[in-house]
């Protein structure tokens, strides 16, 4: 994933609302993983509480998280991580790498998760990471993310992106339920 890592090394710098603190992205590092677990467990907790079974949401184990991630972060091939920071605190990422689908073509792209902070759903940050990752694609480059299909903020969010749904659907089980998703699809 060489190819999409940023030119410089310390990521952009962008100017917020008053009322909101400057926010940076920039690659993730390993050392991010803990804090980038946190966001993703709370972030979880929030967007599909109602959806997944609520013990299943409350035990969320940000140790095991934090090993999760620092394992794809140490795996470039993987994927890259982008994160969005406030005052050096990680308050949302976005993981992008060759699709995981059995029918993808080999050079389609998958953006595997993009999470917030919750108190920062809506200020600007999720499309910021969004911006920054499609900005380092190769022209024309196809992308698919999966999404549940009853996240509507989500699905609104990808269709301000350029993202449609492409008619996949498939049932994930979390949790012990199983969820609905759909799958997206930009150029
Ligand atoms: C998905 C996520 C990254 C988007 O970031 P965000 O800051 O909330 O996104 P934005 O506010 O820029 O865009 C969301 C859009 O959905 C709209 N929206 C909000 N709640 C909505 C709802 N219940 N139904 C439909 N649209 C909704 C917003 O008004 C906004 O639309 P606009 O751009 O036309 O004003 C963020 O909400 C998040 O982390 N959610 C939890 C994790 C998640 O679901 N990740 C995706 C997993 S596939």
């Amino acid at each position: 994933m060489r190819a999409f890592a940023l030119s410089g090394p310390c990521g952009t710098l962008v100017r917020m609302s008053a009322e909101r603190p400057e926010h940076i992205v920039r690659p993730a590092a390993a050392t991010d993983a803990e804090a980038i677990a946190g966001v993703h467990i709370r972030s979880w907790q929030s967007a599909y509480r109602g959806m997944l079974p609520d013990e299943y949401l409350d035990g969320l184990d940000p140790v095991a998280r934090g090993r999760w991630w620092r394992t794809q972060l140490d795996h470039p091939d993987w994927g890259t991580t982008w994160v969005a920071t406030v005052e050096d605190a990680v308050v949302g990422f976005l993981s992008l790498g060759p699709s995981r689908d059995e029918d993808a073509d080999p050079r389609t792209l998958e953006i595997f998760s993009v999470y917030l902070e919750p108190s920062l759903f809506g200020s600007g940050v999720a499309r910021d990471l969004m911006r920054t990752a499609l900005a380092e694609l190769p022209a024309r480059a196809s992308v698919t993310l999966w999404t549940a299909a009853e996240n509507e903020r989500s699905r609104h969010f990808y269709r301000r992106h350029g993202f449609s749904p492409d008619g996949t659907e498939r049932i994930e089980e979390i949790g012990g339920t199983e969820l609905p998703e759909v799958r997206y699809r930009r150029g």
